[in-house]
């Protein structure tokens, strides 16, 4: 698991939890934060040696060798996709729907469009929650049924019964988050978290 430490990060989660934040700041910290995360997320992805021409003369380079896949749960993973893009202008996107029922707070999937290629990429699953894990561990069981072997999980914000239940059902995937909360609450919201972050980012509350 890593969590990365910055003072850029750590004042962006600061502005994500503040409840006086609107949707314009949510958003724009929200792409902040995930570009931090994404960079982490591919630490030590493969790598092939190029050749490149500077002004001056030709050296060896590298670039990136090998798909990328990047996966947000709907709805509030698509706040976290286009920081991801900016990194990774090439990637291809999946999508996985799934919504917590508001009683069992089991994940209900409701829908999934996942491209070619997973079995080989390496899959990025992004949601900014990671509460009970719930739909954090179906989304991963999904792709690991559709045959895909790298996968990491990146989180803003995770419960430690979340980061528990990850460490149990997909001890193999490394977690990149921004921040470990206390606990959930009876809602099994994350406490002190911010609030549910799809109806921020799309100003639905
Ligand atoms: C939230 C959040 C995660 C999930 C985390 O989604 O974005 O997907 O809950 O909870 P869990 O770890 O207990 O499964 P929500 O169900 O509110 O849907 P939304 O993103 O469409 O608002």
């Amino acid at each position: 698991m890593t969590v990365v430490d910055h003072p850029l990060v750590a004042r962006d989660v600061t502005l994500l939890r503040d409840a006086g934040s609107g949707a314009d700041a949510f958003r724009r910290a929200l792409h902040r934060v995930s570009l931090a995360l994404a960079m982490e997320a591919l630490r030590g992805a493969p790598t092939e040696e190029c050749r490149v021409k500077t002004p001056i003369r030709e050296t060896t380079g590298r670039r990136l060798s090998g798909d990328v896949i990047v996966v947000p749960i709907l709805r509030a993973g698509l706040g976290m996709v286009d920081a991801f893009l900016q990194l990774l202008p090439e990637t291809r996107v999946g999508h996985l729907g799934m919504y917590r029922d508001e009683e069992t707070h089991e994940p209900v999937d409701y829908y999934a469009n996942i491209p070619g290629g997973v079995e080989s990429a390496l899959v990025l699953v992004v949601d900014p929650m990671l509460a009970t894990g719930g739909s954090a561990c179906g989304a991963l069981s999904h792709l690991r049924r559709r045959g895909a072997q790298h996968l990491r999980f990146i989180s803003l914000i995770s419960a430690p019964e979340g980061i528990r239940k990850l460490r149990e059902q997909h001890p193999d995937v490394p977690l990149i988050t921004a921040a470990i909360d206390e606990k959930l609450n009876d809602e099994a919201f994350i406490v002190p978290g911010l609030g549910d972050a799809g109806d921020r980012y799309f100003d639905t509350l």
